[in-house]
């Protein structure tokens, strides 16, 4: 008996004792320990993944073909665009009813059916929901249309004939850039942020509130594990609907982004749908301050859980260039801001940018593969849950299209008639697409040398990228020293290591424009990162705070390095290097 409350005070006093050191090492920067933290998040475009049928657009069945690929990447989670019917206006994005597959993509069955391939290898699904406007094609919208009196009229945002016209908005794809249309039916104009057949859902109406959530719950009845809240940050509008100044438009999130009621929003959302199961939320945007992103994912605010902020990508934005200390900065200034609490999205690239390497590297053929390993060594041992975007991991770089035809994204088609009518440089505006247009990321993801990169048997929706010959996934698989093989290396490292996800991020000479250098440190675990952002070989001397006193080497995109001798290392074009040091 006595021997038993012996053991019993034991096993207590252990449960208390763990739970403090647990607790200890949550101090240090208040994070507590989530799965959604730790994973490698991995987004994939359906449309240009893996066509199976032949139609030339991708499909879910043609996902399900590769999902040996993506166990073989190591990663955890797939984030997948819009699968939802839509007619396509915005890839998806313009969706006409929310608990369907696109025709094109395939069939229910093949959701379920992917969804259990996915969980079967051990990788999470997180789905885009599309809640700031439906498509103009959705039953919703073709009732409210239809009527002032029908009982759909208020989920969307309209302005009567009678009032004149309406207050101006902008819209990010109209032609015209002007957010109202007109709609002769009702003698009233409807509000787009997008483009016309975006219509905005009207978030100040219960009802559609409620079916929102429902449908909501209905896709994670299905047993998803996250979503990802496209463009919510919109969702809450000023009905007011006052002037804004002249110019509005160039500082867009401050007018549009937060609204007033969009956390009443979202702490309704989060206790009626998210707060009932063990999922992890996407702020897609998260406002325009760092008070703006933690009020949307700090963990006592019960709103969402990880702010996928633009800073960082807006850095990249000019074809001539950046500076390195910019994006040093922009890391280092949302890194410190989260460190304990809240947490970000680490990324370089999506659908919506070009490629990372012809955007922040060198696609060069001299460079390419370098420069995209060595992005990739940044994006994975930042802290914050990486979005690495498909095709990145083969160093896939802009189609850069000569002709306006060869286009497909909206954003683009409605940007080269807008130039048009306003007798705008046109060849300037197509260089500038070049560099910019979101179709560069969006081409086909290269299988192999054969016709269509083995991406279709038919006619891609959008051109192959032509360095398809020689940049895909079957000629990478067989080599080592590949961009693909490079990815799987540093994604197992990052799993291997903790440090990456949790330690805290320190930045050191943060004004030298070559190199970006950087430790993370949790406990006694302590790691190096090291990266010259050139395409010259060149001599880096390392903090001398920094002790690389038997360092050793964790990764290196080259095949050799030279060691460091009295905390200089030589560093040649675009080389990364990462090492696990010893604390001082
Ligand atoms: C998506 C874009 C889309 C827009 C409108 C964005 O945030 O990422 O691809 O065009 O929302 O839905």
């Amino acid at each position: 008996m006595r021997k038993s409350i012996v053991l019993i005070f034991f096993i207590v006093a252990s449960i208390i004792l763990c739970g403090n050191a647990q607790e200890q090492s949550n101090i240090k920067n208040n994070q507590t320990k989530t799965w959604w933290k730790e994973a490698i998040v991995y987004q994939l475009y359906p449309r240009s993944f893996k066509d199976s049928d032949g139609d030339g657009v991708g499909d879910l069945k043609g996902i399900i073909s590769k999902l040996d690929y993506l166990k073989s990447l190591g990663i955890d989670a797939v984030w997948l665009n819009p699968i939802f019917s839509s007619p396509n206006d915005d890839n998806g994005y313009d969706i006409s009813d929310y608990r369907n597959i696109m025709k094109e993509f395939g069939s229910m069955k093949d959701f379920e059916e992917l969804l259990a391939g996915l969980h079967k290898r051990k990788i999470k699904l997180v789905l885009d929901m599309v809640l700031n406007h439906s498509s103009d094609e959705h039953e919703w919208f073709k009732q409210a249309k239809s009527s002032r009196t029908n009982p759909y009229r208020n989920y969307y945002h309209w302005w009567p004939e009678e009032k004149g016209k309406p207050t101006p908005r902008y819209s990010f794809f109209d032609v015209n850039n002007d957010a109202w249309k007109y709609e002769a039916e009702t003698k009233s104009y409807y509000l787009h942020y997008f483009s016309q057949k975006q219509p905005d859902l009207n978030w100040e109406n219960e009802k559609l509130r409620n079916e929102v959530y429902d449908m909501m719950k209905f896709w994670l009845d299905k047993g998803i594990d996250g979503l990802r809240m496209d463009a919510f940050q919109y969702v809450s509008k000023d009905t007011t609907w006052k002037k804004y100044p002249d110019g509005y438009e160039k500082d867009i999130i401050k007018y549009y982004g937060m609204g007033p009621n969009l956390h009443n929003y979202l702490k309704e959302m989060n206790k009626s749908v998210i707060s009932k199961y063990n999922v992890m939320t996407v702020a897609e945007g998260a406002g325009s301050t760092l008070e703006d992103a933690h009020s949307l994912v700090d963990e006592d605010r019960h709103e969402l859980n990880m702010a996928y902020h633009f800073e960082i990508m807006d850095i990249g934005n000019d074809p001539k260039g950046y500076k390195l200390s910019d994006l040093k900065k922009a890391f280092t200034k949302w890194d410190y801001s989260f460190a304990n609490k809240g947490w970000l999205a680490i990324f370089l690239g999506n659908h919506d940018v070009p490629r990372m390497v012809s955007k922040y590297g060198d696609d060069s053929q001299q460079f390419r593969a370098y420069s995209s390993k060595l992005l990739t060594t940044l994006i994975m041992t930042m802290r914050g849950t990486p979005f690495y975007f498909n095709g990145d991991e083969l160093g896939m770089s802009n189609i850069k299209f000569n002709n306006i035809d060869d286009y497909r994204d909206i954003a683009t088609v409605n940007g080269y008639k807008t130039a048009k009518a306003k007798r705008e440089d046109l060849k300037a505006f197509l260089d500038k697409q070049k560099f910019i247009s979101r179709d560069n990321t969006r081409t086909p993801l290269q299988w192999d040398a054969s016709a269509n990169a083995g991406f279709s048997t038919g006619k891609p929706w959008i051109k192959v990228n032509p360095n398809y010959k020689t940049v895909n996934v079957a000629t990478e698989e067989k080599n080592p020293f590949s961009e693909l093989s490079y990815f799987k290396k540093i994604v197992a490292l990052r799993k291997s290591q903790p440090v990456f996800v949790y330690g805290d991020y320190k930045v050191y000479d943060i004004e030298n424009q070559d190199v970006y250098c950087f430790t993370r440190v949790d406990g006694n675990d302590k790691v190096l990162v090291i990266l010259n952002f050139t395409k010259k070989d060149l001599s880096y001397t390392i903090d001398k705070n920094i002790n690389t006193v038997n360092a050793k080497l964790l990764i290196n995109n080259y095949e050799g390095m030279n060691a460091i001798d009295n905390n200089t290392v030589k560093l040649k074009a675009w080389q990364s290097l990462a090492f696990k040091i010893h604390q001082p």
